[in-house]
């Protein structure tokens, strides 16, 4: 199973390309908590950001321009790797666009509000994905988001 787990505000942001646009703890913790104890796929520039806020055991980082044990120069190689344990997809935008065709599930916080930056969740297309869970909070709306049926079969 891999699932991609991303926040994004209301017209799908998700970075100013060095960081959240925004800060909610309760959000971020809840992403901590979601992927703990999972194998996580990561492009390297979100692990540069943000690597040191996980404390998994096994993070795959996607990178042509860095090597080492953990690091992989295709998404492939990295699923593979991960020798069907569950797969937890943490972004950035690059990752996200090229794990869509992969996944089985989007976990999405949409973020209240409309804040600055750059970088851009890809569009969820509602022939492909249905909504399977929904949480109203004070600061954001909890999806999970899953493959239609008809999907897996085509
Ligand atoms: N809101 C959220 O949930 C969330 C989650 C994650 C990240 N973000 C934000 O997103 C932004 C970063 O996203 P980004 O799209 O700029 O970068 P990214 O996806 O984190 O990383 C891009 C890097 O991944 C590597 N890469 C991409 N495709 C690859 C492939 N097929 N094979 C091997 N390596 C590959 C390349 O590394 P090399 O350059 O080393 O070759 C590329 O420069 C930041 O602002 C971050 O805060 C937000």
């Amino acid at each position: 199973m891999l699932s991609i787990i991303s926040a994004m505000d209301e017209n799908r942001l998700i970075g100013t390309g060095k960081s959240l646009p925004w800060n909610i703890p309760e959000e971020y913790q809840r992403y901590l908590s979601n992927v703990k104890g999972h194998t996580i796929i990561v492009g390297r520039k979100t692990f540069e950001i943000s690597g040191k806020d996980l404390s998994n055991d096994r993070i795959l980082i996607l990178s042509k321009s860095h090597s080492g044990p953990n690091y992989f120069n295709n998404i492939e190689d990295a699923i593979s790797a991960a020798n069907g344990e569950d797969i937890f997809v943490t972004g950035g935008a690059e990752i996200y666009k090229q794990a869509l065709a992969y996944a089985d599930a989007l976990y999405i916080s949409v973020i209240k509000g409309d804040f600055e930056g750059s970088v851009y969740f890809p569009q969820i297309d509602p022939s492909i994905w249905y909504v399977d869970h929904h949480e109203e909070l004070a600061q954001y709306n909890y999806y999970i988001y899953r493959r239609k049926l008809i999907d897996l079969i085509n």
